[in-house]
């Protein structure tokens, strides 16, 4: 059995004042039967990590440079996310796929930037309303994802997948679990091709996922848990998904 993973993803949400008591209400939950984790905006991985110390809730950032350091203005390195005690990094999210170019191949350096540190990437795939009416969904993920593998290569096992579809994220429109399931079992197949541990990868779903819909997505036989958006904003709907992944 695989054991769940529930990542909150703040976005650019947060302030001092509403990450503590964010933070409190999840320690406060504790335990979970799950691995639970927030990733948050840098400026707030410094009081994430003292306000996480010694509870078993991880954390992480949202994006990542593929390089180690150098002339990059405005960019963040794994070693400094790693000085930090990031457990985690998101990597290729729609968002910065859309909103900031970012190509198969960038996502996948910067896969490989995480794991050479000793940061687990959370590769997130995903297709878009029109390609999903194009019937292109798989061949999307499959190529994102491809991307990955080949670049991670005798690694590839070790990063942590999300299907986010496009069309279901922060839209309240949520992919069946029927349709979420079909995607996890192809991309679950894909990894089973490159990967001698692919059976014990964690694949989540991400896309509006509440405490009333997060049971049965993560009842799934291929969805190891979720990417949630929205709903880690506030703790209550927060530790209810993790409560359901438990
Ligand atoms: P959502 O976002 O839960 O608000 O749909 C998920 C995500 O983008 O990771």
């Amino acid at each position: 059995m695989r054991r769940k993973l529930v990542v909150g993803n703040w976005k650019m949400h947060g302030s001092h004042k509403g990450n503590a008591e964010l933070l409190s209400g999840i320690t406060g939950a504790r335990p979970f039967g799950c691995d639970v984790a927030v990733c948050v905006p840098f400026p707030y991985l410094s009081e994430t990590a003292v306000a996480l110390a010694g509870s078993d809730v991880r954390w992480g950032a949202q994006d990542c440079s593929a390089f180690e350091q150098g002339a990059y203005t405005g960019e963040v390195s794994v070693p400094m996310l790693a000085e930090f005690g990031c457990r985690y990094v998101i990597v290729g999210h729609s968002e910065r796929r859309a909103y900031h170019a970012e190509s198969d191949q960038l996502v996948a350096d910067k896969a490989k930037a995480a794991l050479a540190k000793g940061v687990t990437p959370i590769v997130c795939v995903g297709e878009t309303l029109a390609q999903r009416e194009a019937g292109e969904t798989e061949a999307v993920v499959k190529r994102q994802l491809s991307a990955v593998i080949h670049t991670l290569g005798h690694c590839a096992g070790e990063m942590v997948v999300a299907y986010e579809p496009v069309w279901a994220i922060g839209t309240g429109k949520v992919a069946s679990p029927e349709q979420a399931q079909a995607v996890h079992a192809v991309l679950r197949a894909q990894l089973r091709a490159a990967a001698a541990n692919a059976d014990a990868m964690t694949i989540l779903y991400g896309g509006s996922v509440k405490p009333d819909n997060a049971a049965i997505l993560f009842g799934q036989t291929d969805i190891d848990g979720g990417l949630i958006g929205g709903a880690a904003l506030k703790a209550t709907d927060f530790v209810a998904i993790c409560r359901a992944a438990g």
